[in-house]
């Protein structure tokens, strides 16, 4: 349902939170304020990031994290500014990080709410200056305040999140976001420290002509995948894939498309990660009227039971998720 009051294009990100503050009765503007942190945590890395080769802070960090992968300089500057941002906001009792092998507890055990994040998607796009991105996720605790968080709180169903989003930097820096009442796009004007409202609410083309999928992987992907990147080829689709989740994810939301990350003989699993990368992303994409699954099941409907689990993800243009799951089908 359109927003009678839309607001319009070029609203500050503050003024929106305000707005959409206002269509929560009962709002005590504690996710307002969180929403905020994480904007002054985007535009604090978007800063690292424009400046990295500047700075001498690209390149390998020297240390691998719980993934075993090896993390960049960034990955580890992007976590500290995030957890510190959200530490210093008060809001967030706990977090979840692709950079971090337990949960963080932040101290503030009045806060309500959790974080789940990925603080740098994309990361072996770092020193080649091609876009990558911030995902988050934010849930309500279950557990009571005035304690720590708990592993509870952070293996909630991603039905659950009351907020997801992504901050893209690329040719622009944009910050991406849903609390549940679709999806709005804010541009970052570097110069004046704000961001815009510059794309409201976004909607996926129901089908596209974009895919994204590390076909390098091939050999080891499940039959029903093989026959969908056929299909594919056969339609005369365009290949397009980034290497940063983040990037792709946003051009095919934009354009219509699909991103898949299937299983491999390196990652049985998928690469991905539920409860930092496919988790927001699904439910984005579903507020924006698209699809998320793992290549049969909805990806909101998988429960966590462990913090770095990996999943399967196809993702994107309703019409051609459901084609993914044809071809898998058929397999069977
Ligand atoms: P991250 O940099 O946060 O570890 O995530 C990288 C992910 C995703 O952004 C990207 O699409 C994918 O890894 C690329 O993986 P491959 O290099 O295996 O294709
Ligand atoms: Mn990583
Ligand atoms: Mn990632
Ligand atoms: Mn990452």
């Amino acid at each position: 349902m359109k927003d009678e009051l839309a607001l319009p294009v070029g609203t500050t990100l503050d003024r929106f939170i305000m707005r959409k503050q206002e269509d929560f009765p009962f709002a005590t503007g504690e996710l307002s304020q969180l929403l905020r942190d994480i904007a002054l945590a985007a535009k604090i890395v978007n800063r690292e990031i424009n400046r990295a080769g500047l700075l001498g802070i690209t390149g390998a960090y020297g240390q691998q994290n719980v993934q075993g992968e090896e993390q960049q300089k960034l990955d580890v500057i992007a976590n500290i500014r995030f957890i510190r941002a959200l530490r210093n906001g008060g809001e967030v009792c706990t977090i979840i990080s692709e950079e971090e092998d337990g949960v963080i507890q932040t101290g503030n055990t009045k806060g309500k709410y959790i974080v789940a994040m990925d603080p740098l998607d994309g990361s072996s796009n770092i020193d080649v200056n091609v876009a990558i991105g911030t995902i988050f996720s934010i849930y309500r605790r279950l557990s009571d305040t005035g304690e720590d968080g708990t592993l509870e709180d952070c293996l909630q169903n991603g039905t659950r999140q009351v907020a997801a989003g992504y901050v893209i930097y690329g040719s622009s820096t944009m910050l991406v976001y849903t609390t549940g009442c679709g999806v709005n796009g804010f541009t970052y004007e570097p110069s004046l420290g704000e961001f815009f409202l510059s794309h409201p609410d976004i909607k996926i083309p129901r089908t596209g002509r974009i895919y994204s999928c590390n076909e390098g992987n091939v050999h080891s992907f499940p039959d029903g995948i093989k026959g969908y990147l056929n299909y594919c080829k056969e339609q005369n689709y365009s290949a397009r894939y980034i290497g940063s989740l983040v990037a792709d994810f946003h051009r095919n939301l934009l354009k219509g498309g699909i991103y898949l990350y299937p299983p491999t003989a390196k990652s049985p699993n998928g690469k991905l990660r539920l409860v930092y990368e496919c988790n927001a992303l699904a439910l984005l994409i579903e507020q924006a009227g698209g699809k998320a699954t793992d290549g049969s099941e909805r990806i909101l409907d998988k429960d966590p039971v462990e913090l770095h689990q990996r999943c399967p993800l196809v993702i994107g243009s309703p019409d051609m998720v459901d084609k993914v799951e044809e071809f898998m089908t058929a397999e069977l």
